[in-house]
């Protein structure tokens, strides 16, 4: 018996007995929740590989990472795979996003799911950022020390807060080992879970909404067994994409951190160029805290800014949905100008 036949299994239960084929076509979710799900397995595994050579302390980090790029066989690979994963997994979500918000896959009932995968989304981010750190070279290092900082901003709690990041005074050991323990242990447990979780809502929703039919249209499903094959095809084209990317792009590392050869030329990781940006503008306190969290709440209030409720008209770019559209719109423009403007410089 094929082992997503099996009643009992995970990928049985999270998999309808059919599907009705609108909800599903390539054209209306272009498959990014699963792709989303497939990046997250192979940086699980590559991540799970990298553990058994991976040194969280200050001394042996860099050289450890050095040790799997260069000695360890399929080092350089399984680690580029690991790195490319992860960043297809913060692409394929915003975009998993972008495509919620332009088809109005938001609306009740799915509000609950839309603030899970926002939390998934924020913990993508974090996992993302972690991983970074653990390289501890120059860059992941000063990166540390300026993201860390950001928190002693906050008023009241702010040393407290910084004191149960990074567990002592100053970034040292016990922020490398509280960083390894969130990356490998906390965020994969909360990523895991929420991802199952986000799963078995899409279902107790009703499954993805869709496209209504025209008059002339009858519902069309696709099986169960049809699905799970087009999703092997989806994760067999995403896995050789990466194979050739990490075999092709390997991932540098810089010179080994150094705490006292002052601020080095630091450049934050991709996904935060436009808060490293906004810093050089605004307030600490606002550009690292508080901008990010309006953007936060301005995304979790989308589904309560438009309440057209029901399958209504699932549909790419639906007029009467266009306050959501404008505010995403706005948002990634915003964003992604500083990002470049921060690339740029
Ligand atoms: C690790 C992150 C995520 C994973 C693995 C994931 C996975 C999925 C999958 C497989 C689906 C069904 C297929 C599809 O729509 O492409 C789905 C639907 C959905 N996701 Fe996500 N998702 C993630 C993040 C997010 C984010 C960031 C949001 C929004 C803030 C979100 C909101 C939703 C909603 C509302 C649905 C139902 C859409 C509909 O019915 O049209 N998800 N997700």
């Amino acid at each position: 018996m094929k082992f997503w036949r099996k009643e009992k299994s995970l990928i049985y239960a999270l998999h309808p007995a059919k599907i009705p084929a609108s909800g599903a076509r390539l054209s209306y979710t272009f498959g990014l929740g699963g792709i989303a799900v497939f990046a997250t397995l192979v940086t699980l595994l590559t991540g799970l590989a990298l553990t058994f050579y991976y040194v969280p302390t200050p001394d042996a980090a860099h050289a450890s990472v050095v040790f799997i790029n260069d000695v360890v066989t399929f080092g350089a690979v399984i680690r580029a795979l690991h790195y490319w994963g992860a960043q297809l997994m913060v692409i394929a979500v915003t975009l998993h996003l972008a495509r919620i918000v332009f088809t109005g896959g938001y609306r009740p009932p799915r509000e609950l799911n839309w603030l899970i995968g926002l939390g998934l989304l924020v913990v993508t981010l974090i996992w993302n950022f972690t991983g970074f750190v653990l390289r501890w070279d120059d860059g992941a290092y000063w990166a540390l020390l300026v993201g860390t900082n950001l928190f002693r901003e906050i008023p009241v709690w702010g040393e407290t807060l910084y004191r149960a990041l990074v567990g002592d005074t100053q970034i040292g050991a016990a922020a490398l080992l509280r960083f390894y323990g969130w990356h490998i242990f906390g965020l994969t447990l909360i990523g895991v879970f929420g991802i199952i979780y986000h799963l078995w809502r899409l279902r107790k929703d009703g499954g993805i909404s869709r496209p209504v039919l025209k008059e002339s249209e009858t519902r069309v499903f696709i099986s169960r067994d049809e699905l799970f094959s087009r999703e092997f095809i989806a994760a067999a084209l995403v896995a050789a994409a990466l194979v050739l990317l990490s075999v092709i792009a390997p991932i540098p590392i810089g010179p080994a951190a150094n705490p006292d050869a002052g601020v080095a030329a630091v450049r934050a990781p991709w996904i935060f160029l436009w808060v490293q940006d906004l810093l050089r503008v605004i307030p600490p306190l606002w550009a690292g805290i508080v901008a990010p969290l309006v953007v936060l709440v301005a995304l979790a209030l989308i589904p309560f800014i438009d309440r057209r409720g029901g399958n209504g008209r699932a549909v790419w770019f639906a007029r009467e949905r266009w306050k959501p559209q404008v505010l995403l719109a706005v948002i990634a423009v915003v964003l992604i100008a500083l990002s470049v403007r921060e690339a740029l410089r």
